[in-house]
This record gives structure tokens, C-alpha cells and sequence, in this order.
């Protein structure tokens, strides 16, 4: 078994119980649940692993507010209460706020512990589960703090979808977008294909899109130069975001990304000789999944300000990951403060 691996379904359960079955030497294991997936997955969750009985329960708050220094210190002091040490065993169970998080617990906790990621949103599944970024955010600025970590594997089991709300998972469908944009016109074709979209295909493209993501992380697991087509999208998305965080704009993760990669097709067809034809169907499609979101001109300059705060960002320049084609993604293109605030204007015209 290769460390990050991801395992689907029935067949994900079973490396579990193998896994659990043939490491049997774990000092204690732990279970990280929210008080949402305590009460929707966690049952399902053991009926599958029927070989997980003795256990640890540890439930933290959920949402994004909660990403933070001080639930990861509240994490730290119950594993020590509880007598972790570095031959025990985090199970994460929840979406991407509790992957990542929990990810960065076990990996800085006595200098490392093993851990285990079962996602239980879309969002989680196709993206922050998998390729070792584990983290949290610092005040309102996203992922500031974390480390590059591998799971010792992800476990994807779409049936934790059923108690989605419809919201949260719009939002794991932009990163799907994202990964056919970037790497897989096909992938693309098939989530544009609105009249054929259905929960019965859904498996197979959460398939298609773990492909992509590994494929890439696999190729430059530190993000030192491929790994940033992921971001695409991300540079105006965060700070989008960011910007809209504590007001009755709030908007999940995968929304202000739908915003970013429309405004970021526009600025493609800047840098990289991306087909205007092609940004303008990136918009149309996007939009009827995102219903689109008032951003006044009056707010572009704030929004370019936190553009500032981009993780690829090296001296100041606020760096960019642009479409070359559908399926093609370039990285390190750099634009102005004009060219990105005419990017915001393009999504909102
Ligand atoms: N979410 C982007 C990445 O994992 O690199």
C-alpha cells in the first residue's frame, strides 16, 4: 500500500479493516468527527469498519470558523489527556475544514502521528482529502499555516452525500469543474452536459477527478511547479472569499471558486492565448450551476488588495494559474492590478 492512495467504496472499507487488521500495534486510534458527521456518518462509518470497537471520539465544532489555532490547541490538549503518542492513530471523518485540520494535528502532534482521511463532503472527496495539504486558516486569510503531510490513505464513499445539503455540495462541484478545465477536456464535456448530469454518474466523475488531482500531485507532491494548475481559479477566488467572510455574502469555498475561474478565464485570454470564445462558455456553464453574486465595483480594489496574501505569490507578484486551452492549465502568469479588476468586471457584465 502506497501512503495517500485513495480507495473507493465497499473496496475502500476493506483496505480500511486490512489496514487496521494488519497494524494492529497502534498505541490507541482516534476518531475526529464534527458534531454534523458525529450524527450522520460516524454510525454508517463503523458499521463498515466493524472492526473498529475500541477507539477514542474526539468532536469539534464544525464550519470554517473553526479552522483555527485555537481548535487545533483544544485537539493537542485532548489527544495528550488522552495519552496519544506518536504510534497512535488519527481517523478524520468530515469534510475539508476537518480533513485539513485534523491532517495538520496528527502530523505536527509529538512531530507526527499517522492518520487516515475519510471525507465525508464532495468538496473533501475530490479535493482537500487527498495530496498531503493539511492546514488552517490565520484570521481571515485561508491555509496560511500547514504542512505538506500524506494520509496513510483516503477512504471515498459517496453515500455520506445522501445528507448533503445541495449548497455544500454545488460547492465540490467546482473543483470538478476545475480538475476538467485544467486536465480533462472530457471530464469537462460530461459536467457541462446539464440534461445528463445525474447522482448515477456521480461516482464515476468523483472517480475522474481524484485521477486528475493524483495524477498532478503525484507528479509534484510539494507544489513546486505543476501541482499549481490546482489553483487555478484560487488566486481571485480566495480572496473573493475572504472578502465576502463575515458579511450576509458569505459564500462556501467551491462559490467564490466558481467566481474566481470565470474571472481567471477572462484574464487567460490575456496571458496565454486562451480563445475569448472558450472563457465565454467557461462563464455560461458555470453560471447555471452558480447563480451569480453582486460584487460592486466599489469592492474590486479590496478584493485585489487580498489577491496580495496568494500562497504562490513570490516578492509581491500576484502569480496566476491560466487556462492554455480546455484541459490545458499554465502556471506562474503574472498580472496587473488593472487586468485583474477587469477580470472581476468580466464576470460581472
Ligand atoms: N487544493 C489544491 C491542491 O491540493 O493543491
Amino acid at each position: 500500500m502506497e501512503k495517500g492512495n485513495v480507495y473507493f467504496s465497499d473496496n475502500g472499507y476493506q483496505e480500511l479493516t486490512d489496514y487496521l487488521k494488519n497494524n494492529q500495534n497502534f498505541s490507541k486510534i482516534f476518531v475526529l468527527v464534527d458534531s454534523n458527521t458525529s450524527e450522520h456518518c460516524l454510525p454508517p462509518f463503523l458499521q463498515k469498519v466493524g472492526i473498529l470497537k475500541d477507539y477514542e471520539l474526539i468532536e469539534i465544532e464544525p464550519g470554517e470558523d473553526n479552522k483555527n489555532i485555537h481548535t487545533v490547541v483544544g485537539i493537542w490538549d485532548t489527544l495528550t489527556e488522552l495519552g496519544a503518542d506518536r504510534k497512535s492513530l488519527l481517523i478524520n471523518l468530515g469534510g475539508g475544514v476537518l480533513t485539513d485540520m485534523g491532517g495538520f494535528v496528527a502530523s505536527t502532534f509529538k512531530r507526527g502521528m499517522k492518520f487516515i482521511n475519510v471525507p465525508t463532503s464532495l468538496l473533501s472527496m475530490v479535493d482537500a482529502s487527498t495530496g498531503g495539504k493539511t492546514g488552517i486558516d490565520l484570521g481571515n486569510l485561508k491555509n496560511q499555516i500547514g504542512v505538506f503531510s500524506l494520509p496513510e490513505m483516503v477512504i471515498v464513499s459517496s453515500e455520506f452525500l445522501s445528507t448533503l445539503e445541495a449548497r455544500q455540495m454545488r460547492s465540490g462541484l467546482a473543483e470538478m469543474i476545475k480538475h476538467g478545465l485544467i486536465a480533462d477536456k472530457y471530464h469537462w464535456d460530461r459536467l457541462n452536459d446539464l440534461d445528463n448530469l445525474d447522482l448515477s454518474s456521480l461516482d464515476s466523475l468523483i472517480k475522474q477527478s481524484v485521477t486528475v488531482k493524483i495524477k498532478v500531485v503525484t507528479e509534484d507532491p510539494t507544489e513546486q511547479g505543476l501541482r499549481k494548475i490546482l489553483n487555478f481559479g484560487h488566486t481571485i477566488g480566495h480572496a473573493v472569499e475572504t472578502f465576502y467572510m463575515d458579511t450576509d455574502k458569505m459564500l462556501f469555498h467551491g462559490e467564490a471558486i466558481a467566481i474566481g475561474m470565470i474571472a481567471e478565464a477572462y484574464l487567460s485570454t490575456l496571458k496565454t492565448g486562451f480563445e475569448m470564445e472558450d472563457a465565454d462558455k467557461v462563464k455560461k456553464v458555470i453560471l447555471e450551476y452558480f447563480p451569480k453574486t453582486e460584487i460592486p465595483k466599489e469592492d474590486f480594489k479590496a478584493i485585489l488588495d487580498l489577491t496580495k496574501h496568494d500562497k504562490k505569490n513570490v516578492s509581491g507578484v500576484i502569480s496566476f494559474s491560466l487556462l492554455e486551452d480546455i484541459g490545458s492549465c499554465a502556471y506562474d502568469c503574472y498580472a496587473l492590478p488593472d487586468e485583474i479588476e477587469d477580470a472581476l468586471a468580466y464576470y460581472m457584465e
